[in-house]
């Protein structure tokens, strides 16, 4: 039995660039691994079976567990069974990344119990496959994603920052965020330009997706200004609904939401987190 932490992410910041005509849409954003972790015990067993902390979460093969190990399976021709227990932590519908941080893990997992055959660079490439924000969990915690953020640069750790991530009750679906993206409302941002203030000390955060988020989900807009008034590090992660508020006191309790303490962490280069 192996047990692995699965980190969430948020992203520092987002910047939508364009739609491109596979449906995608280009990214360039800094995403930082951070220690709001869901665990997952793993075991090769007869067939593939879940056990789960959280009941909602499906626990077929439609779990991103699953595609997982059914990758692993595609891609190197072996045959097993796993079992896998999830105790989960990680909010969803959040952008914090959960479901991607399970499957990487479960990827690196699987590789670790057949005694390392493949390569990170390898298991990089095939998680693409499961989504788009996988590949980024085999980074060392903090990378610059362009793409649809499959494709990752290493940046040196950041400054660690305490993290107050806060979840609104209700959830966002992913494709529906970027599909109300209005690119003319979009500001004009360089990316390249608030990553080297980032590495310089200047801290910014921005997220291309939160006009649309505020849209579909008109009363983020009040949680977004009370956290602001707080707080001078406020922006949505991902495509939401989760905000996360960097540095500071810890927020006021939002009526509908809950609060997340958490910080920046990274792994060592040969280690899981
Ligand atoms: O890659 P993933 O399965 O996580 O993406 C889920 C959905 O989010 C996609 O089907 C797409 O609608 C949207 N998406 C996007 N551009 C990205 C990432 C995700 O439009 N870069």
């Amino acid at each position: 039995m192996l047990s692995l932490f699965s980190p969430a992410k948020i992203n520092v910041f987002l910047k939508v660039v364009g739609r491109r005509p596979d449906g995608f849409h280009d990214l360039a954003s800094l995403f930082q691994t951070v220690d709001l972790k869901d665990t997952l015990h793993l075991a090769f067993a007869e067939q593939d079976e879940m056990t789960s902390t959280c009941r909602t979460l499906p626990r077929d093969h439609s779990n991103l567990i699953f595609k997982a190990a059914d990758l692993f399976r595609k891609k190197s021709g072996r045959q097993f069974g796993l079992h896998v227990h999830l105790v989960k932590r990680i909010p969803q519908q959040a952008g914090l990344g959960g479901g991607s941080s399970n499957a990487a893990t479960t990827l690196w997992g699987i590789n670790q119990l057949l005694g390392k055959p493949y390569s990170v660079e390898e298991l990089i490439e095939w998680s693409a496959e499961i989504g788009s924000d996988v590949p980024f969990f085999f980074s060392q915690g903090t990378a610059y994603c362009t793409g649809r953020g499959e494709l990752l640069r290493a940046i040196e750790p950041l400054i660690s920052q305490k993290v107050w991530i806060v979840k609104p009750d209700k959830g966002l679906s992913t494709p529906e965020v970027f599909g109300n993206v209005v690119f003319d409302e979009l500001p004009l941002r360089d990316p390249e330009n608030t990553l080297e203030n980032i590495l310089k000390g200047k801290m910014e955060c921005f997220n291309d997706l939160e006009s649309s988020a505020l849209r579909l989900f008109p009363e983020l807009v009040d949680i977004k200004h009370r956290l602001s008034e707080g707080h001078s590090h406020v922006s949505m992660t991902g495509s939401g609904s989760a905000f996360f508020c960097l540095g500071g006191p810890m927020p006021h309790k939002i009526p509908h939401t809950r609060i997340y303490p958490a910080a920046f962490i990274n792994r060592p280069a040969d280690a899981w987190y």
